[in-house]
């Protein structure tokens, strides 16, 4: 009995076994495709997800001088103090059109107040502000005008503001054109990918600026930027480097 059974055991036991080693031989190839799969092909997906989200930043705005009016430009001088000091002022009265855009598709930007700068030759013609703080969406364009009155002090301390100074009252009394930059200073938020960034700083710098007469009067009593001659600024810092995302 006892042999019968030894000898019926592995005829029995024999199968299994061949079961048994087909399994151990198939597990493996279907462990290890799962883990080439796990190898290759999640991290080939994954990773570059990661680093684009780790390297995503959103495309600074970009801002315009879309249209310039001046409608007053001029000198007047008095004498001031006990002294009776000669003081120069310029006299001017302008119109100023910007045009921001958000090249973005997925990210909105959070303005504050835009202030501005409009120089001549170095001098000050008259500062302002556009408006109040505004939200923009994505891939979407601002225009914001503003108008000044302003009377500055006309400062010459070195012989360079004389010169400086000659070539203003040249362009305002004889060439019919006037030269301007424009300083614009502003801080913006930007929200992306559902993360709101804090604001940051930008200084713009719009240069090259000519006004012409629009008037046959001599001198002259009004100038404005030709339309086609859009002004396009430059950003001075390089604020959106700081915003890193992941
Ligand atoms: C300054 O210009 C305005 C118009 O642009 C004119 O009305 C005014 O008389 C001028 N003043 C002087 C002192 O030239
Ligand atoms: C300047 O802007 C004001 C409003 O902002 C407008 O009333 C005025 O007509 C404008 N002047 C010119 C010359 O465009
Ligand atoms: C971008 O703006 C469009 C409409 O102008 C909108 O349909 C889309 O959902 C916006 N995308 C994001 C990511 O907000
Ligand atoms: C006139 O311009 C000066 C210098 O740009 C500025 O400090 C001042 O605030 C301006 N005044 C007005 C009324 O705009």
């Amino acid at each position: 009995m006892a042999h019968e059974e030894k000898i019926h055991l592995p005829s029995k036991a024999k199968p299994h076994t061949t079961i048994a080693t087909r399994r151990i031989c198939c597990c493996p190839a279907w462990l290890f495709l799962t883990i080439l799969c796990l190898i290759i092909v999640i991290p080939t997906v994954t990773i570059p997800i990661v680093v684009v989200k780790l390297n995503a930043r959103p495309q600074r705005p970009s801002f315009h001088v879309t249209s310039l009016k001046i409608t007053q430009l001029n000198f007047t001088k008095t004498l001031e103090g006990p002294e009776h000091h000669l003081t120069n002022y310029l006299i001017s009265k302008l119109n100023l059109t910007i045009s921001v855009q958000n090249p973005n598709k997925d990210a909105v930007f959070f303005y504050d107040t835009i202030t501005f700068d409009v120089f001549s030759w170095g001098f000050s013609v008259g500062s302002g502000y556009f408006g109040s703080s505004f939200v923009q969406e994505n891939e979407t364009s601002t225009t914001l005008q503003a108008s000044i009155s302003n009377t500055s002090e006309v400062v010459t301390k070195y012989s360079e503001d004389y010169e400086a100074l000659d070539l203003l009252k040249q362009d305002v009394y004889k060439n019919g054109e006037l030269h301007f930059k424009i300083s614009l200073t502003t801080s913006v938020g930007v929200k992306m990918g559902g993360k709101l960034k804090n604001k940051v700083g930008f200084d713009i710098c719009c240069p090259g600026i000519k006004a012409v007469a629009v008037d046959h009067a001599s001198p002259p009593t009004s100038w404005e930027l030709p339309q086609q001659n859009a002004v396009k600024c430059c950003i001075l810092n390089a604020p959106f480097s700081r915003f890193k995302w992941g």
